[in-house]
C-alpha cells in the first residue's frame, strides 16, 4: 500500500465520493471548490479529520501528487485556469468528467460527439500533464466498496503514459476493480459514449446499481 496526496478539483458528489475512497485507503485529499464554507464540504471535513482539507482549485491542484478532475464538464475550462496549468505538470491526471449537454433535457447528449472527447481535450489543456481516463463509466455511489454479486466490475482507463496508468490502475485495485487499459487518451472517445451506455440504462431503469464487466473464457 502506498500513500498520496489527492488534490480533488470539484466538490460535487463525485469529487466527495472519491475523496471518501482516497482518505478510507488513507490517503490525504484536499478538495478544490470555489466556496470552502459551503455546508457539505465543512461537513466532508469534519467527518474525515486531520487527512481532509478543502482549498481553492489552485490550493488543491498544488497541493495534490495525483489530481483528480471532477468537474461539471462546462466549467471544466474555468477550474483549470483557475487551478493554475502550471500546478499539474508532470502529475497524474484522473479525468473523472463526461462531456455532457443538459440543454436538450433529460437524458443528456454527448457535448463533443464522437470524433473529439473530454480526455483529450484535458490533455490538450494540460500538455505537461499525465491524462488518465476513469471512473467515468460509472455512478459515483459505486466508485469504491463495490458488492456486485458478479465479482469486481471492470473499469476501462485510457492516457498516454503507460506509468500514469499503473498508479492508476493500482489506485483502482484498491478500490475494488478489474482494470482494462485500452490505449492512448484518444479513446476516451469510447469511455464516454460508454458512459452514455450507462446514462441511459439508467434513466431506463431508475436504478443506479450497474456496472460493467469484461467476461472471457
Ligand atoms: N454523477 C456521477 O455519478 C458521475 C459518475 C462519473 C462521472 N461523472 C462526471 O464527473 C463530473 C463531476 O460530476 P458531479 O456530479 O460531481 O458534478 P457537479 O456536482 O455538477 O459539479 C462538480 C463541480 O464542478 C464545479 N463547478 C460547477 N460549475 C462551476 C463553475 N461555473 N465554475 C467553476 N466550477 C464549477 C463545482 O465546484 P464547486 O461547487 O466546489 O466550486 C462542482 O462541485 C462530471 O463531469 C460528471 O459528468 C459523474
Amino acid at each position: 500500500m502506498f500513500f498520496m496526496k489527492a488534490g480533488i478539483l470539484g466538490s460535487g458528489d463525485v469529487g466527495l465520493k472519491l475523496g471518501d475512497a482516497f482518505v478510507s485507503l488513507r490517503h490525504e485529499v484536499k478538495i478544490g471548490t470555489r466556496n470552502t464554507a459551503k455546508e457539505k464540504i465543512m461537513t466532508w471535513t469534519k467527518k474525515h479529520g486531520e487527512k481532509a482539507s478543502a482549498g481553492s482549485f489552485e490550493e488543491a491542484a498544488s497541493f495534490g501528487e495525483v489530481i483528480v478532475l471532477a468537474t461539471l464538464w462546462a466549467a471544466t475550462f474555468d477550474v483549470i485556469k483557475l487551478a493554475n496549468p502550471k500546478n499539474f505538470s508532470r502529475k497524474v491526471v484522473i479525468d473523472v468528467t463526461n462531456p455532457l449537454d443538459f440543454s436538450k433535457g433529460m437524458p443528456p447528449a454527448l457535448a463533443l460527439g464522437h470524433a473529439n472527447s473530454a480526455g483529450e481535450t484535458v490533455q490538450r489543456l494540460l500538455p505537461d500533464a499525465n491524462v488518465v481516463k476513469a471512473f467515468n463509466t460509472v455512478g459515483n455511489p459505486h466508485f469504491f466498496h463495490l458488492d456486485f454479486p458478479g465479482g469486481p466490475p471492470t473499469m476501462f482507463i485510457c492516457g498516454n503514459d503507460i506509468e500514469a496508468k499503473k498508479l492508476v490502475t493500482n489506485i483502482l485495485t484498491d478500490f475494488g476493480w478489474e482494470t482494462i487499459d485500452i490505449g492512448g487518451i484518444e479513446l476516451s472517445r469510447l469511455l464516454e459514449p460508454l458512459a452514455m451506455l450507462w446514462i441511459t440504462y439508467y434513466f431506463k431503469t431508475g436504478t443506479g446499481n450497474h456496472a460493467f464487466k469484461l467476461l472471457r473464457k
